[in-house]
This record gives C-alpha cells, sequence and structure tokens, in this order.
C-alpha cells in the first residue's frame, strides 16, 4: 500500500510538474497583427511576408508591434502520419520558411488552430492531436498560438485549452497562448493558469456599434488581468474602413487602456497617414504597454459620457473620457478630483495630488494649462480625450 502511495506521489509530481504555461511571456499586452479581420481565409505565403515587410517599413515595429499571425485556412488536411498539412498552393515553401522570414525580419511568428474538430472556416483542428500539432508549431518555429473554439460539441473549455496547454508545455518552445473562446464559460475565472490571453466576447466587426458594444462587455473584469494573463476584446478594426478617423481613434485608445492585446487587423502596406498616426501613437501605446498591468476601470458612467481611468506604474495614471453620443459633448472635468481619485482594485495606491503632476493629452500631444483644477472640455461626437498625469 505504501510503496503504491509513493508511486502514485511520483506520477503525480512528473504530471503536476509538466502541467504548466509558460510564465515568462506576454509581460505586457501581445503587440503584432492578424489576418482575419481584413483577409479571412485570403492567406498566402506573399501576404504574409509583404505584411512582415510593411510592418518593418511603415515604423509598426518601433512602435512595439512584433507578432506577425495567420489566422484561419492556412490549414487543408493531414497527411498518412496525421501531421498536419499547408495548403501548398498558398504557402509553397511551407511554415516553417515563412516563420524563419518572419524571424529574420527581428519579428515573431503566430500560427491558428481549434480545440474542436474542424476550426471555424471548416478546417482540420486540434482535437485528439495536440501534442502532435504542439510538436509541428516547436518545429516550425512558432511563437503565438491562437486557438480557437468551433466545432467543439460537448468538449469542456478548461479541459480541452489545459490539454493543448500542456502540449505546448512539453514541445518546450515557449510559445504565447491565445484562448478564443469567446467569452462563453467565462475564461476570466479560470484561464490565467492556461493561457496568456482570453477573448471575452465575439467577433468584433468594423463598426462603431461592434466596438463599443465589446467595451460595454470589459467593465467589469479589470481585475481578471494582469502581466502574462489578458482580457482580451478582439482585434483591431483600425484602418479598415468602416468607421471614421475619429472613431477609429476612440477604439484604439479604449484598447489601450483596457490594456488589451493590440494585434491591428488593417493592410499595412496601404495605410492612409490617419491609420498610420492612430496605430502608432507611442504615447497612447505606452497606456496599453505600462508594466504595472492593470486594465481601466469605468470610473464614472453617465451613459454617453463615460470616464475610464486606467493606473499606471510609478504611480501614473490615466483617464479617457469616452462621448459616445452623436453630439459634440463640453464637460466640466475636475482634474484634482480625478487625481485624487483610485479604481477599485488600487485602493492600497496613493491618492494623487494634482499639483505634483503636469496633465499631458495623448492626441495632441501637448501638456494642459490648468488654470484651475476645474475646467470645461469639449468631446466631438464618438470621441475620446485622453490624459495621462505625468509626475512633474
Ligand atoms: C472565429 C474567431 C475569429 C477568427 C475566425 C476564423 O470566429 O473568433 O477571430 O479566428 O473564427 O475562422
Amino acid at each position: 500500500m505504501k510503496k503504491l502511495i509513493v508511486i502514485a506521489a511520483v506520477i503525480f509530481f512528473f504530471l503536476g510538474a509538466s502541467a504548466q504555461k509558460y510564465d515568462q511571456l506576454a509581460k505586457t499586452p501581445p503587440m503584432g497583427w492578424n489576418s482575419w479581420n481584413k483577409y479571412g481565409c485570403n492567406v498566402s505565403e506573399t501576404l504574409i511576408m509583404g505584411m512582415a515587410d510593411a510592418m518593418v517599413s511603415s515604423g509598426m515595429k518601433d512602435a512595439g508591434y512584433e507578432y506577425v499571425v495567420i489566422d484561419d485556412c492556412w490549414q487543408i488536411s493531414r497527411d498518412e502520419n496525421e501531421e498536419i498539412v499547408a495548403d501548398k498552393d498558398r504557402f509553397p515553401h511551407g511554415i516553417k520558411y515563412l516563420a524563419d522570414y518572419i524571424h529574420s525580419k527581428g519579428l515573431k511568428f503566430g500560427i491558428y488552430s481549434c480545440a474542436g474538430t474542424l476550426t471555424c472556416a471548416g478546417r482540420p483542428a486540434g482535437r485528439g492531436h495536440e501534442y502532435q500539432d504542439a510538436l509541428s508549431y516547436a518545429r516550425w518555429g512558432v511563437d503565438y498560438l491562437k486557438y480557437d473554439w468551433c466545432n467543439t460539441g460537448t468538449q469542456n473549455a478548461k479541459s480541452s485549452y489545459t490539454i493543448m496547454r500542456d502540449a505546448l508545455y512539453a514541445a518546450k518552445r515557449p510559445i504565447v497562448f491565445s484562448l478564443c473562446e469567446w467569452g462563453s464559460n467565462k475564461p476570466w475565472e479560470w484561464a490565467g493558469e492556461i493561457g496568456h490571453l482570453w477573448r471575452t466576447t465575439g467577433d468584433i466587426s468594423d463598426s462603431w456599434n461592434s466596438m463599443i458594444s465589446i467595451l460595454s462587455q470589459q467593465k467589469d473584469l479589470a481585475k481578471f488581468a494582469g502581466p502574462g494573463h489578458w482580457n482580451d476584446p478582439d482585434m483591431l478594426e483600425v484602418g479598415n474602413g468602416g468607421m471614421t478617423t475619429e472613431e477609429y481613434k476612440t477604439h484604439f485608445s479604449l484598447w489601450c487602456m483596457l490594456a488589451a492585446p493590440l494585434l491591428a487587423g488593417n493592410d499595412l502596406q496601404n495605410m492612409s497617414p490617419e491609420t498610420k498616426s492612430i496605430l502608432t501613437n507611442k504615447e497612447i501605446i505606452a497606456l496599453d504597454q505600462d508594466i504595472l498591468g492593470k486594465q481601466a476601470e469605468l470610473w464614472r458612467n453617465n451613459g454617453d459620457y463615460q470616464i475610464w481611468m486606467k493606473m499606471l506604474a510609478k504611480d501614473e495614471k490615466a483617464v479617457c473620457l469616452l462621448n459616445s453620443s452623436d453630439e459634440k459633448k463640453t464637460v466640466l472635468v475636475d482634474f484634482g478630483l480625478i487625481a485624487q481619485a483610485r479604481t477599485e482594485g488600487a485602493e492600497d495606491s496613493k491618492p494623487l495630488k494634482l499639483e505634483n503632476f503636469t496633465v499631458r493629452d495623448l492626441w495632441e500631444h501637448k501638456d494642459l494649462v490648468l488654470k484651475e483644477s476645474s475646467t470645461y472640455i469639449d468631446i466631438l461626437p464618438h470621441s475620446v480625450k485622453v490624459y495621462r498625469f505625468v509626475k512633474k
């Protein structure tokens, strides 16, 4: 009996030892580009290599974007050994060649699969092949895996994603693990030890209503996010044409306030100057990438006028004033009060005194000249003002 217990303990120790995610990854929200929002199934080696080139030449890489991720439809079948096979017409040199190319640009490479029997676009998926696929990904040089939730029948979400996490760990290559389960089973409650990010909602589409509806579903989730484990309100639509420039600024500002993963989803090879200046606004990106890793909370909710607040490292903070109405708003803002305020997750941080800070407008790239603590601010329709309290 004693012997049995010892054997069981040893087995448990080894299984337990392998049951973890790579925990030194995604200390700040991952940044990159993903093919789905603009190209859907129309992916190819030429497209992905072109995007990697453009990520460098456009200044996106300098702004912090790193992962180039092929979403669904790169895979076409399994071979006689059940190995996953890439579409040869679209990826004639195979996936490793592509990964090597992306790495040669100083970037990282991501790929997509799904926990079910087929991907959302009906391609072969991971169910029953997790360990084999993880080895293929490791061999090819994959750095990031987005793992979807279609065709999963009665599968349990937590155990399905745990199998893939363990398979990735066993394959011995650090791979960021992105759960794409759409928030169906409240992954924020259990995915922190499984993956580095998890989708919180259904798919975004390139419209103001879709973006704002996703925002409204994030407001109670701040406490679940932090370094190495992020809520993912889905990829960016900035530059895809369905929103105005002002709306894209709002979308980008809010995602950065939320410490969201920043996966651009537009054509990086043909960006308008406006799109480029939104996606590469380093002062806004710095909020997203702040090492404290706090997600913004909804501090004041007046319906179509909201104030989101994000605590930052070194006792700094950011606020985003959102006017989601169709009219311009003029609002009285008390910066002294905002300086003192603390979000729910940060009660232990010091209340700040306005006199110790400069309030910087992160879209105007200017410091506010405040004669008094309260001042009137104009906010355009569907627009934001984003301020950072910078220590003097
Ligand atoms: C799901 C995901 C999307 C995308 C598609 C691909 O809808 O949520 O982000 O990956 O599948 O088929």
